[in-house]
């Protein structure tokens, strides 16, 4: 199987040009610079290698460096960003503020006709964030692209097929992003199309049934896509060693609890072990109304939760979680500010009675999980189920939860999923649900005032939740989830419809 090499130099896009390798069907790997020798390059057989961006300057002495034999080893390289100033300076050109300052946006790209761009028209949009510039280019390079502030936006060194690109070919705003890498790993590295998911699942059993043998491990199941997904993998790798345990927070949506332990425990044969804890996280969670503080009790609780099952389960050596690269990103693991604390990373608690922590999915995109749990045999009902967080209705209702607030949000959101998955907009839609917010407005039923809660429905369209957009749904399917919700829900008097992306929102309202 052929393979890339993705180099972190610390960007915030490293995995994602990894998966979008791995879209072409060709196994990509990201590697911390400072973990991976020379040799072990070698050695590994490596049809190519992607420098990432970085934050850094690489005048700047606390730059991240790797050994200038990486350019040496004779396997073609392709440097973004920070990437490609690293391969210029390392090669002996020079790099300087840009004249203009920062170039940052979208940005017309005028290239020539090399191979790296291949089906590229001469002008197109390209992606930039950069302060330094290749002023000088180093000897045997050409340039092979320009911006109208960067006379550097692409070079190479065809003889020694070293080629750096000043923009982000791995975000979507870089228009023929796609082609680029296609053009370096299959016109460049003559990598042959040839992996596919069931190649993951297989290094991973085989990795866990090494790594693991021997060993408990409890893992964490919430009930999503991904903790289902981990759950079917691991226990593959361990059979009966793997314990699920699946705490019912009292989050949950309505009837989830069952769906989730007949699906994975009856059908698919996992053994899992359903707690019902809905009373002491309510108990918990009472007078908290801080969403990062509820994230962080719900993430806790959960823990503990299964810290007393361990005990009773006897000796448990690892915790086991459906953490995938999103989350560890948007938890400022990665490289990127924290945006919220994500129960599963951000929200542990430093004491921990386990030995280890397994995150098979970890560095998974979505749809990628979706694709390994399909080949999993995890029916498609389970596996094309909409995302749902940890913390569950918890990030859904504002302010303080309650029993009384999480019956009404369990009925209101059970409708608005139920009107939609009529709909034939269902599979434009990446997830939908309700969310309880903490106003009340005065409406009138029949004679009668009423005062009650309103909910507001929120559907995006969205790849990898990086980002998302909301859903235009049609005004027939909101104005029955709205009907159907005020009159058969009592206690919510008013629906309203969230029309705002991510970015500016999140995905979620807490
Ligand atoms: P946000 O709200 O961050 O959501 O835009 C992006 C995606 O992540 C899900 N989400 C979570 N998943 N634990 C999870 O496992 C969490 O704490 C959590 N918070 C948000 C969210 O539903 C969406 O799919």
């Amino acid at each position: 199987m052929d393979r890339i090499l993705v180099m972190d130099f610390g960007g915030q896009y490293n995995q994602l040009i990894a998966r979008r390798v791995r879209s072409l069907h060709v196994y990509a790997e990201v590697r911390p610079y400072s973990r991976i020798t020379p040799q072990e390059i070698r050695d590994a057989g490596y049809r190519g290698i992607i420098f990432t961006g970085g934050p850094n300057s690489v005048y700047d002495p606390a730059s991240p460096h790797c050994s200038p034999e990486v350019l040496r080893l004779g396997i073609p390289v392709l440097g973004i960003c920070y990437g490609h100033q690293l391969m210029a300076y390392t090669e002996g050109g020079t790099i300087s503020p840009a004249e203009s300052g920062s170039e940052y946006g979208r940005t017309e790209l005028f290239c020539s006709g090399h191979p790296l761009f291949r089906d590229v028209p001469e002008t197109s949009i390209c992606f930039m964030s950069h302060t330094d510039c290749v002023s000088v280019l180093p000897e045997g390079f050409a340039v092979l692209g320009h911006t109208d502030h960067c006379a550097c936006a692409a070079m190479g060194n065809d003889e020694r097929r070293l080629y750096g690109v000043q923009f982000h070919p791995e975000v979507t705003h870089t228009e023929y992003g796609m082609t680029v890498l296609r053009n370096f790993v299959f016109g460049i590295c003559s990598c042959r199309a040839d992996w596919v998911m069931d190649d993951f699942i297989e290094r991973s059993v085989a990795r866990y049934r090494e790594e693991l043998r021997g060993r408990k491990v409890l893992l964490a199941l919430s009930g999503g896509v991904d903790s289902s997904v981990a759950a079917v993998l691991l226990h593959r790798a361990i059979g009966r060693n793997l314990s699920c345990v699946f705490v019912d927070h009292g989050l949950l949506r309505k009837n989830e609890g069952d769906y989730v332990e007949r699906t994975l425990g009856h059908e698919l044969g996992v053994n899992v072990i359903r707690i019902n804890a809905a009373d002491r996280f309510l108990s918990r969670l009472a007078g908290v109304t801080e969403p990062e503080r509820k994230r962080k009790i719900i993430g806790e609780e959960f823990i503990r939760v299964f810290e007393d099952e361990a005990g009773k389960l006897g000796h448990i050596d690892d915790l086991a979680q459906g953490t995938i690269y999103p989350d560890v990103i948007e938890s400022g693991k990665g490289d990127s500010a924290v945006i919220k604390s994500h129960h599963n990373v951000g929200g542990l608690p430093s004491v921990m009675a386990f030995k280890g922590i397994v995150e098979p999915l970890r560095d998974l995109f979505k749809d990628e999980v979706r694709e390994v749990g399909r080949r999993l045999g995890i029916p498609d009902e389970l596996v094309m189920r909409q995302p749902f967080p940890g913390p569950g209705l918890g990030v859904r209702i504002i302010g303080e939860i309650t029993k009384e607030k999480l019956d009404l949000l369990r009925e209101a959101d059970a409708i608005f999923r139920e009107e939609l998955d009529r709909s034939s907009v269902r599979n434009e839609c990446a997830q939908y649900f309700a969310v309880l917010t903490d106003t009340r407005s005065v409406g009138v039923m029949g004679d009668a005032r009423t005062y009650g809660y309103t909910v507001a429905l929120r559907a995006v369209r969205s790849d990898d939740f990086m980002t998302a957009e909301w859903a235009r749904l049609p005004y027939e399917v909101l104005e029955r989830a709205s009907n159907r919700i005020t009159n058969e829900v009592r206690g919510i008097s008013r629906v309203v419809y969230d029309i705002t992306s991510k970015p500016p929102a999140t995905v979620e309202w807490e």
